[in-house]
C-alpha cells in the first residue's frame, strides 16, 4: 500500500503575479478537508534552504482569492543549486540543494507544490532529481511557459495593457502624438501582442519578430497621411530593432535570470520622432502588469490548478505540473515544461488575426 500523504509544503517562487493567492487557497482548503496539514514556505526556494516557513490553516486562505501578491512572499534569486552568498563586496555563487532537501525532510513532508515560472520549474525539477515529491503549478504573466495553454496571471496582465492603451488613445488622439507603451513579457511577446490587441494597437513589437525602423515610420506616416493623426505602438520589453541587440537597465548575477530589460519604449520613441517628426511620448507600464488583484478569468484558472495540484499529490503524482489544454485541466511532466520557452510563432494566429486587422509588426510584410 502507498504511504499516506500527512504534510505537504506550498511555495510560491520567482516573481509574483495576479492569482498566487487563489492558488494557494485552491491547494490548502482540499488539503485540509484530506486531513492533510500544510507548511507554507515564506519566499520561495529561499525559505526552503533557510527554513522559514509557517502551518497554514484555514483561516490564513480564507478571503485572498481576490488579493495580489502572495501571503507566503517570493524571491527571484533564491535558487538553491545557485545560491548568492556575498562576501568583500563580492557575490560567490554555492550550491545549497542540500539544506533544502534537509529542510523537507527535516518538516516531515510527503510532498511540495512549487508555484512558479521557467525558473521555478527548472529548480523544481533538480529538486525531483534529488528525491523531493514535486508538483508544479505554472505562474508568469509572461505566458511563456511550454506545455500549458496559459499560465495564470498572464490575462490580468493584459487587461492591464489594454485598460492602458485604451486611456493613452485619448491623449493620442487629441494631441495628434504618436504614444509607446513599454509592456513586460521577457523574451516572450505574448503580453504585448494579446494586450496589443485588446487595447487597439497600430504597431506591435515583440521579440520573435526583430522589426525594420522604416517599416515602423512608414506606418506612422501613413496613418497620418490617412488622416489618422495619432498612433498607438506597443513594444515588449525584449523587442529589437533587426541586426540590434535587447535594450537592457541592469545586471544582477543574484538573479535566476541576471538580466534586467528595460529601454526598449524610450529609444523606439526617440527614434520615431527624429525619423518623422511627429511628436512621441512614453509610457512603461511595469509593475503595474504584475500587480493588483487578478481577473475573474485568473482567479478561476488559479483555483482550477490549486484544486487540480492536490489532486495529483493525493494520486502521488510527482514530477509533474498541472496545465491547461484546450479547456480541460490536464498535467504534464515538469520536465516537458521547462524543455523550451513558449514564444510566439510569427505564424501565430493571432499575429495573422492582428495582421488582418492592419496590426503592423514592424517586419516586411507590414
Ligand atoms: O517574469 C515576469 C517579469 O515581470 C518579466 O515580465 C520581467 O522582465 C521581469 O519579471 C521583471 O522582474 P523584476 O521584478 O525582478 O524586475
Amino acid at each position: 500500500m502507498k504511504p499516506k500523504i500527512k504534510r505537504i509544503g506550498i511555495l510560491t517562487g520567482g516573481g509574483d503575479c495576479p492569482g498566487l493567492n487563489a492558488v494557494i487557497r485552491g491547494v490548502t482548503k482540499p488539503a485540509h478537508d484530506y486531513g492533510i496539514s500544510v507548511i507554507g514556505i515564506l519566499d520561495g526556494f529561499e525559505g526552503l534552504v533557510e527554513r522559514k516557513s509557517i502551518e497554514l490553516y484555514n483561516k490564513d486562505v480564507s478571503g485572498i482569492l481576490a488579493s495580489g501578491g502572495t501571503i507566503l512572499g517570493s524571491s527571484n534569486k533564491g535558487d538553491p543549486f545557485h545560491w548568492p552568498e556575498e562576501s568583500g563586496g563580492k557575490v560567490k555563487i554555492v550550491d545549497r540543494s542540500k539544506d533544502a532537501l534537509k529542510n523537507y525532510e527535516g518538516w516531515g513532508l510527503d510532498a511540495l507544490v512549487a508555484i512558479g515560472g521557467d525558473g521555478t520549474m527548472n529548480i523544481a525539477h533538480k529538486m525531483s532529481l534529488m528525491g523531493m515529491n514535486i508538483v508544479g503549478v505554472p505562474k508568469t504573466i509572461d505566458n511563456d511557459l511550454e506545455a500549458t495553454d496559459l499560465t495564470f496571471g498572464h490575462d490580468s496582465a493584459v487587461y492591464v495593457v489594454a485598460e492602458a492603451l485604451d486611456r493613452l488613445h485619448t491623449t493620442a488622439s487629441a494631441h495628434h502624438r504618436v504614444m509607446v507603451c513599454e509592456v513586460m513579457g521577457r523574451y516572450a511577446g505574448w503580453i504585448a501582442l494579446n494586450g496589443g490587441i485588446a487595447g487597439g494597437a497600430d504597431i506591435i513589437l515583440i521579440p520573435e519578430i526583430p522589426f525594420n525602423w522604416n517599416t515602423v515610420y512608414e506606418k506612422v506616416l501613413q496613418r497620418n497621411m490617412r488622416g489618422k493623426r495619432f498612433s498607438i505602438v506597443c513594444v515588449a520589453e525584449g523587442a529589437k530593432p533587426k541586426n540590434g541587440s535587447l535594450v537592457t537597465k541592469a545586471k544582477d548575477l543574484k538573479r535566476t535570470d541576471p538580466i534586467q530589460l528595460g529601454g526598449i519604449g524610450e529609444y523606439v520613441a526617440k527614434m520615431i520622432s527624429d525619423n518623422t517628426g511627429l511628436e512621441t511620448r512614453t509610457t512603461v507600464l511595469g509593475h503595474l502588469q504584475r500587480g493588483g488583484s487578478p481577473t475573474p478569468f485568473d482567479r478561476i484558472l488559479s483555483t482550477k490548478f490549486g484544486t487540480n495540484a492536490i489532486q495529483l499529490v493525493m494520486k502521488r503524482q510527482f514530477g509533474r505540473m498541472v496545465a491547461l489544454k484546450g479547456s480541460e485541466i490536464k498535467s504534464v511532466r515538469i520536465a516537458d515544461a521547462i524543455s523550451k520557452q513558449k514564444l510566439v510563432s510569427p505564424k501565430d494566429s493571432t499575429v495573422l488575426t492582428a495582421r488582418a486587422v492592419g496590426v503592423s509588426f514592424g517586419s516586411e510584410n507590414l
